[in-house]
């Protein structure tokens, strides 16, 4: 028999287009692990946690098409990946259900990624002085009319039966999913005690070893997101990408050789470094050591490399973007894959709980 392949699963939340660090934070490394050959691979959009956080319905829609557009067009293959769209697995909040029953609230609560959306549903500041003993508080007694939803606190066990479901070996996710992982191999641990079997595996991270990638934002600080003018989408035209690199917050330059660089110059650094060869990086570093370097250049070399990764990328995106028959078809196929590994997983968990046939 031939030995069964490990399962690699993982998925990006629909809220917005794909950008700069989302490609090298995960979607390059999806194709990679595709490529890799050895494994099983599942990969989807998580609707229903976009979800969580209230998106408008035209909005959720259109992203979940670029998404997948966005995946087709980086490489991912349907023929060597199911790739799927979360709500078009049935099996999902069935089980979702049923996992509930061995999650407790209080650790829902106290999950970092809750309290910080918590937070800015209830418009209480990230940074005020608020204890976290406050903010469960607050959330508890809240009586205005902001709601902190019940989905939201359940964001990471819709999370673990994504994982759990495929019974997943390896989650290759940015280190901002490290809680809900750890608290997915919890879930995994005490069902299977619970009811003394060995359903479930306990998923972990995955990486291609070295540094993990961290990819800056251009406003000087922090990494890159969905803010405005901080943020590269795959799917920026040439004048618009150009426009924002140029845009970049820089400083006053060096002042004598062999300088250290503020935050903002190490970020187009590390952008550099990403998306050059490795003499262009080497010939920048030198004109800031020696102090003749010249940040218009500089970002202009980043802003021509970057173009070579994506211009490519978002031709094919707009393109299989108007093929909506081809976009159905891929993911009719992928439900119907995703459906088979889920609705297994299901039964077995049914009938461990007791939910059976008569
Ligand atoms: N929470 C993940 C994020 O925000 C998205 C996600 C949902 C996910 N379910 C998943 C990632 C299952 C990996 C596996 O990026």
């Amino acid at each position: 028999m031939e030995a069964k392949k490990d399962i690699v699963l993982s998925g990006i939340r629909a809220t917005g287009q794909l950008h700069l660090g989302n490609y090298y934070g995960a979607l390059s490394k999806f194709v990679r692990m595709q490529e890799e050959g050895k494994y099983e691979n599942f990969f989807f959009v998580a609707d229903f946690h976009a979800l969580t956080t209230n998106p408008d319905p035209e909005a959720l829609h259109a992203n979940v098409k670029s998404i997948i557009a966005e995946y087709l067009a980086a490489g991912l293959d349907p023929e060597k990946s199911t790739i799927f769209v979360q709500s078009d697995v049935p099996e999902i909040p069935e089980m979702y259900l049923l996992l509930n029953m061995h999650v407790g609230i209080g650790e829902l609560m106290r999950t970092a990624s809750f309290k910080d959306k918590a937070r800015k549903m209830l418009g209480i500041g990230a940074d005020a002085e608020q204890s976290d003993d406050n903010i469960e508080r607050e959330i508890i007694g809240n009586n205005s009319n902001k709601r902190v939803n019940a989905g939201l606190l359940t964001y990471p066990s819709l999370m673990a039966v994504d994982i759990l479901i495929h019974k997943a070996k390896y989650v290759p996710v940015g280190k901002d999913q490290e809680q809900h992982l750890e608290m997915t191999r919890r879930f995994a641990r005490r069902f299977n005690a619970f009811y003394g079997v060995e359903l479930f595996p306990e998923p972990q991270n995955f990486d291609f070893g070295g540094a993990p990638v961290k990819v800056p934002g251009l406003d000087g600080s922090g990494k890159m997101g969905k803010s405005e003018g901080n943020c590269i989408y795959l799917l920026d035209d040439e004048k618009t990408l150009s426009k924002k690199v140029m845009r970049a917050v820089t400083d006053g330059g060096p002042q004598e050789p062999n300088s250290p660089m503020t935050e903002p110059i190490k970020n187009l650094f590390t952008l550099l470094k990403l998306v050059s060869e490795p003499e262009v990086v080497k010939h920048f570093s030198d004109a800031y050591a020696d102090c003749s370097i010249r940040y218009g250049d500089l970002k202009k070399q980043i802003a021509e490399d970057i173009l070579k990764v994506t211009l490519p990328i978002r031709e094919r995106i707009l393109a299989i973007q108007n093929d909506d028959a081809y976009i159905a078809r891929v993911l009719r196929q992928g439900a119907e894959r995703a459906r088979a590994s889920a609705s297994a997983t299901l039964r077995e968990m049914r009938q461990i709980m007791g939910i059976r046939p008569f």
